[in-house]
């Protein structure tokens, strides 16, 4: 696939007239011209070719959602022969949470979905909750056929009945195993594998395979702490250890453990993820993480590190995908893009809920510590289209850079000076006089998305705000990377020290952008503005 980088704006403006009557007067004046005409082309047959399909109001453009009704977590996370699998809570009958099944999707890139037949509806054993999938490559399980290694799927089963009987051993771990590239699913008839011995939060199992043991380890949460079990097979499941904050009793969800290769260094650190179910930096529900050591039975971490991998309010259940080639050696993380303050109310009205974009995760040390970072995958250039350089200058005021993209979905890049005083950023606004902050203040040094007047806003007390992503780390500039999908914004700040991601709901797609100087005015070293391509 070819990416257009063409930068010539007057040409990029009437290209963009002629097929969408959108063209709107611009501040740059020294755009160099690259044109190639075989991706402009393809350009416009792209951009010509929209048709009904994922074009709601407040659908997302270049992010997974289902077609219709409700979505959570990213569930099954694998990679298997050349598709990225992505499972997820799902309920096909309504645009609420209800009874789950793991829904199904595979991807060639993280970025473009194809939809697949849901893969796991609930038996009697319960209902399908959250949980991961890994490739069994050595046939450990006995599950793998015509001497191919065969998909495993690790999941909650949540027997309702149970519930509501007042008990509290209803959640429990079970497995399910595919010989059709996760096509289909045959669940195991010992299933549960992991019974509960009493703990009414028992749930959303990620496997990972221990090389140095050579041994399969489970973590899962058990309301405020991490289990973990280690198994030869996938099926016998031994209890090895827990983690958690001494005293802490917030409800623990979806951990993920995984080794990482500290940035610059042969260091290997392994990190716990774990959604936190209230609380988060914003309120309600986010995703945090510990770093720490793991020797196959116990994560030995300080847990009064607890760090947040998002400060946005919109990504939860974060987790990473497993079985990533090792000539690929990234760590790919997805969130599901929601809190879950508001996630059965926000106002969309056929399907509720996407995803995050992919992220790659890497760590850093950080002083006497380590910190994760996460950046948007680079097969998100797969959807980049125009790209404009905005030159260097300083900003007073507000300055309108942009109202030419007919889909309205851009890229951002900005390295700004870090300013001592006030404020800088960008603002996203439609002609009805809505819009979403994201800036940088200079006397608090941190981010913040303001989304108080965002579009529609009301349908929850906790959704409107002014939110904060904490920085504790030096640096010169600031610098911005922002997506801006129809209903979300995504901020990557200082080479993803500072992520926030936030959903929006604009009444109509945000088209104009805005620099924004404070007191001190913006002085921008180098940016560059990068329409985006419907993935659907
Ligand atoms: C997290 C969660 C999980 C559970 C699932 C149920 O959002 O509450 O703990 O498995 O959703 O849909």
């Amino acid at each position: 696939m070819e990416f257009g980088h063409r930068s010539n704006f007057v040409f990029v403006l009437e290209r963009i007239t002629t097929i969408t009557l959108i063209a709107f007067a611009l501040i740059f004046s020294t755009c160099s011209k690259d044109a190639d005409s075989e991706n402009d082309k393809k350009a416009v047959e792209v951009n010509t070719e929209k048709s009904d399909y994922y074009t709601e109001q407040y659908r997302n453009q270049f992010h997974f959602s289902p077609e219709a009704n409700w979505m959570n977590d990213p569930n099954g996370m694998v990679y298997y022969d050349g598709e990225y699998h992505l499972f997820y809570q799902y309920y096909p009958d309504s645009t609420v949470w209800g009874p789950m099944h793991w829904a199904h999707a595979v991807s060639p890139d993280m970025v473009h979905w194809e939809h697949l037949p849901i893969a796991l509806y609930p038996d009697s054993l319960g209902l399908i909750f959250s949980g991961s999938a890994v490739v069994d490559h050595q046939n450990t399980s006995g599950f793998g056929k015509d001497g191919k290694a065969p998909l495993i799927a690790i999941f909650t089963h949540h027997l309702m009945a149970g519930e509501k009987a007042g008990g509290n051993q209803y959640q429990y771990q079970s497995i399910a195993y595919s010989n059709d590239r996760g096509r289909s699913w045959t669940k195991y008839e010992g299933n549960p594998v992991v019974s509960n011995p009493g703990i009414k939060d028992f749930r959303d199992p990620k496997v990972i395979w221990h090389e140095e043991s050579q041994k399969w380890v489970m973590v899962f949460a058990a309301y405020d702490k991490v289990r973990i079990y280690n198994s030869p097979d996938l099926k016998d499941w031994t209890f090895t250890s827990e983690f958690g904050i001494p005293g802490d009793k917030r409800l623990w969800e979806c951990p993920d453990l995984f080794p990482m290769q500290v940035e610059g260094s042969d260091e290997t650190k392994w990190v716990l993820i774990t959604s936190i179910q209230k609380e988060g930096p914003n309120g309600g529900t986010a995703t945090s993480y510990f770093v720490g050591d793991f020797d196959g039975k116990t994560f030995k971490g300080d847990h009064k590190k607890q760090y947040w991998a998002d400060y946005g309010k919109d990504n939860y259940a974060m987790v990473t995908w497993s079985d990533v080639p090792s000539s690929d050696g990234r760590r790919l993380a997805l969130g599901w893009m929601s809190n879950w303050q508001y996630a059965q109310i926000v106002p969309s009205e056929k399907w509720r809920s996407a995803m995050t974009l992919p992220r790659v995760l890497t760590l850093h040390k950080h002083g006497n510590d380590y910190r994760m970072r996460s950046m948007p995958v680079k097969e998100l250039a797969n959807i980049e289209d125009e790209k404009v350089e905005i030159p260097a200058k300083v900003f007073k005021g507000e300055n309108l850079i942009s109202k030419i993209s007919k889909d309205h979905l851009y890229k951002l890049e900005l390295t700004f000076k870090k300013p001592s005083s006030g404020d800088l950023g960008v603002r996203f606004s439609n002609d009805k006089g809505e819009y979403t902050d994201v800036k940088f203040s200079g006397v608090g040094n941190h981010y913040y998305i303001d989304r108080t007047k965002s579009g529609t806003i009301s349908f929850n007390e906790n959704f409107p705000g002014v939110h904060l992503g904490e920085i504790d780390y030096e640096s010169s500039t600031v610098d911005m990377i922002i997506y801006l999908d129809h209903a979300s914004v995504e901020l990557f700040g200082d080479q993803g020290q500072c992520v926030m991601t936030e959903i929006v709901f604009p009444s109509t797609p945000y088209s104009n952008i805005e620099i924004i100087g404070g007191k001190e005015n913006a002085e921008l070293i180098k940016g560059t503005m990068t329409n985006l391509k419907r993935i659907w």
